[in-house]
């Protein structure tokens, strides 16, 4: 009987000492989770290899030599394949914090409507001249091209009446991308949260500018035709991510392009992009230009178009290379040429781009008439093209 009562009071006596801890744990203040650490990105140091250094012949030979060195092993494989001297490289995808990356799509989910249209999913390997005909099938973009090299601005002293004769005098390349942005802007004015110190117009004209400078680069300069839809479609888009900002964070976006405006000159912009939203527009545009399937060449082109001031890493396809090197090239002419971005981007070509574009874009004179001309035609454009209907 007494070792029943004892059995009792010891399970009696286990439950107490069971409940009273439970109650203590429950007590224990939940820790915050530990404040997240930004990442701070330094390139890896580089092992001088000054047999691997470009020379003059190698710059002549551009991207073949590169590629050679690789195999040669003079450039050990993974190294960048674009060298910055600048010793910091923007955040990457792989370096996002998760919650960033929740929000971000998130918030480009609210931009997915934007990708759906036809015109973004057109062949951009098809020649410029196909592409702009296909691009102004539409009666209502035939229409407007056909007022808009008929206006007073061009002052031409005949009528055009048939759409490939304005095509041919306003530019393939002009037609494609006056299209291409008309459908993007005014989608995108629907969505894009209005800041006073983001024009939306003449982002659109920097982007025409570099786009324009790319196109000129490769027919004028690089003597080149493969690929000059893509490239230049991806430099008509180089800096779409900056749209992302004011969907993500609008009060944040107005607080960085504020920033940024007042102060044109800050050395690396994309430090103060980096630390109010933890992203940058490189990135940013890369995820939407990903999310409405484009080619993913374009894609790529968009992430890596500031290769000029931060170099690019080792394993990036050749090719791709080649065409963000052309958009950072475009994108300094353009600043020369007046049509830079209107909020501070990263200027300062930290790269030897001609180690990969040949010596002749290290050589090209700033003030060539010819692209001055294209860039004032084009401006013309986008002023007639987006006036509104009377
Ligand atoms: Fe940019
Ligand atoms: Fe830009």
């Amino acid at each position: 009987m007494s070792s029943l009562i004892l059995i009792t009071l010891s399970i009696l006596a286990l439950m107490v000492v069971y409940l009273f801890l439970r109650s203590m744990l429950r007590k224990e203040p939940k820790t915050p989770p530990p404040p997240a650490q930004r990442i701070i990105r330094r390139v890896p140091e580089r092992r001088e290899t000054p047999e691997a250094a470009p020379g003059p012949e190698s710059n002549q030979a551009g991207p073949v030599v590169e590629e050679q060195a690789v195999q040669s092993g003079l450039v050990a494989a993974g190294e960048d394949t674009l060298p910055s001297s600048l010793d910091w490289r923007p955040i990457g995808r792989a370096q996002l914090e998760v919650e960033t990356v929740w929000r971000l799509e998130h918030a480009l989910r609210e931009l997915q409507d934007l990708g759906q249209t036809p015109t973004i999913h057109v062949d951009f390997n098809m020649e410029p001249r196909e592409l702009s005909l296909v691009l102004a099938s539409n009666p209502f973009y035939a229409a407007k091209i056909l007022k808009t090299v008929n206006s007073a601005a061009f002052g031409l002293r005949y009528h055009i009446d048939s759409l490939q004769r304005a095509i041919t005098f306003l530019g393939y390349n002009q037609v494609k991308n006056i299209v291409f942005q008309h459908v993007m802007s005014s989608k995108m004015f629907e969505v894009h949260k209005k800041s006073d110190y983001f024009d939306l117009l003449r982002f659109w004209k920097h982007s025409h500018a570099v786009s324009v400078c790319a196109d000129f680069l490769l027919r004028e300069v690089l003597r080149r035709t493969q690929g000059v839809g893509m490239i230049t479609t991806a430099a008509l888009m180089h800096d779409i991510g900056w749209v992302v900002y004011s969907r993500y964070d609008a009060e944040k976006a107005d607080r960085l392009f504020r920033r940024l405006a007042g102060e044109p000159d800050v050395n690396n912009p994309m430090l103060f992009e980096e630390e109010v939203f933890g992203f940058n527009h490189l990135v940013a545009g890369r995820m939407l230009a990903e999310q409405w399937q484009i080619p993913k060449q374009i894609c790529a082109l968009i992430g890596f178009h500031h290769c000029g001031t931060f170099g690019l890493e080792g394993g990036v396809e050749q090719e791709t290379v080649f065409g963000a090197c052309v958009i950072a090239k475009a994108e300094e002419l353009s600043a020369e040429m007046g049509y830079a971005s209107p909020l501070p981007e990263p200027r300062e070509i930290r790269t030897d781009l001609a180690s990969i574009l040949g010596s002749q874009v290290a050589t090209l004179p700033s003030g060539s008439v010819k692209l001055r001309e294209e860039l004032t035609k084009t401006m013309k454009i986008i002023e007639e093209f987006d006036k509104p209907e009377s």
